[in-house]
């Protein structure tokens, strides 16, 4: 990114914003993209995105283009958290809601509140030079997070100071990064909200698995769309797609009885036969899609229990909509969606890797041998290949996603 790049033209940034606009996934797809468009617009050779949650900074997402080749790595999921206080370059932003440029971080004067933490220089062996940390604010002045950039490079590569212009570009583009963010935030929390009443019905679908599920699809689509030579837009679409898609997987549990749902011990045959039509219900709860997002949604609640050698649920099914509606005979290989058996796999293998109440997690090794052994049987070969080759983002993911501490919400009748 050397500074002959950088877009002079305000249509390229209002081109950006417009970009920016299309993206709801708060993790990757959005930050990523933040970060990106940040560090293009100012050449810079490096980034980070802190987020404020909980009274807290936290590191939501770094990408340095001389240490990366790639920003898609374990990174992706890293999560420090910084206090909410003015020691921090970070935290002196979030606190203030004040800019920070500075030529040379190590140069510092004492008599300034914060520093600069070199712990990252100092295990990758990078060099921090330039910097300039703005506050991601909404419309109503709360600040969000902190975008912070590092090195711009000039026409040989070399690390030279911000400038004001850069100052003032970046002012615009934060604000309204900091709009977009709020919103990725509200639609998050509304999508919680949904899997949270999902979760009074059936306590195994929790939020962190809803999450999990859904950051284990988009990172198994995207090295399967890399291997089959998809392009690049069509990934970082398709992936910001499936990524809150599989979250609804199992919506349509609010459909099946408390009976079912919390029976102890195993179903009996006619049971497992209603259990069977949470996948109908929850497609239909994406009649009439107005977007991508509700197409993909219904595809994986209807065919997220198909297997790859046919013998899954519900089957082929004429009209969802039916009543009654007839289990039909199961889909076969291509003939379910592959966002669906990607969700298969992402399922599955959550429920292998997690405590139940009714069993015990199962060691990494024993779920990757029952994947390994299920390929080209109950999952598609090509899914679980993509699976195993990013097995260390996966066990990222998993860090990053765990079980919430407070109980879900439940009620009890007492008499
Ligand atoms: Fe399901
Ligand atoms: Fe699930």
């Amino acid at each position: 990114m050397a500074r002959n790049h950088k877009p002079e033209d305000f249509h390229e940034l209002l081109g950006i914003m417009e970009e920016l606009h299309h993206l709801k996934d708060l993790d990757a797809a959005l930050l990523d993209a933040l970060l990106l468009q940040a560090r293009r617009l100012t050449s810079a050779d490096a980034g980070s995105i802190y987020l404020v949650e909980d009274n807290a900074l936290n590191f939501s997402f770094l990408h340095n283009e001389t240490l990366f080749s790639s920003a898609r790595t374990k990174h992706l999921y890293t999560s420090h958290t910084l206090s909410l206080d003015s020691q921090s370059i970070a935290g002196y932003v979030a606190c203030t809601g004040k800019t920070v440029v500075i030529d040379d971080v190590y140069e510092i004067p004492r008599s300034l509140p914060y520093s600069f933490n070199h712990f990252f220089d100092d295990v990758s062996g990078y060099r921090t030079k330039s910097l300039l940390a703005i506050p991601l604010k909404t419309t109503r002045g709360k600040i969000v997070g902190v975008l912070q950039i590092i090195n711009p490079l000039g026409k040989d590569g070399e690390s030279i100071p911000f400038t004001e212009r850069d100052r003032m570009v970046l002012g615009y583009f934060a604000d309204n990064a900091g709009i977009t963010v709020e919103r990725a935030l509200r639609t998050r929390e509304m999508i919680l909200r949904m899997i949270k009443m999902c979760e009074l019905r059936d306590p195994q679908e929790t939020g962190a698995h809803a999450n999990r599920v859904g950051a284990f699809a988009a990172e198994i689509y995207h090295q399967w769309a890399f291997s089959n030579g998809i392009s690049e837009p069509e990934i970082k679409k398709n992936r910001d797609l499936i990524r809150t898609a599989a979250m609804f997987h199992d919506l349509g549990k609010i459909a099946i009885s408390d009976l079912i749902l919390k029976k102890p011990g195993g179903l009996e045959q006619d049971e497992f036969t209603i259990m069977k039509y949470h996948t109908i219900y929850g497609a239909r709860l994406f009649e009439n899609p107005n977007s991508e997002m509700d197409v993909m949604s219904g595809e994986i609640a209807l065919n997220h229990h198909e297997r790859w050698d046919g013998n899954g649920y519900p089957g082929k099914i004429a009209d969802i909509f039916a009543d009654p509606v007839q289990l039909g005979r199961g889909k076969q290989a291509e003939e379910i969606p592959l966002s669906a058996r990607i969700v298969a796999l992402a399922d599955v293998y959550d429920a292998l890797v997690s405590k139940r109440v009714y069993k015990e997690a199962l060691s990494e090794e024993e779920a990757l041998a029952f994947i390994r052994e299920q390929a080209g049987k109950q999952f598609d070969p090509e899914v679980v290949a993509a699976f195993l080759s990013i097995r260390e983002v996966i066990v990222a993911i998993k860090n990053r996603y765990q079980e919430d501490s407070t109980p879900p919400l439940r009620y009890r009748i007492t008499s």
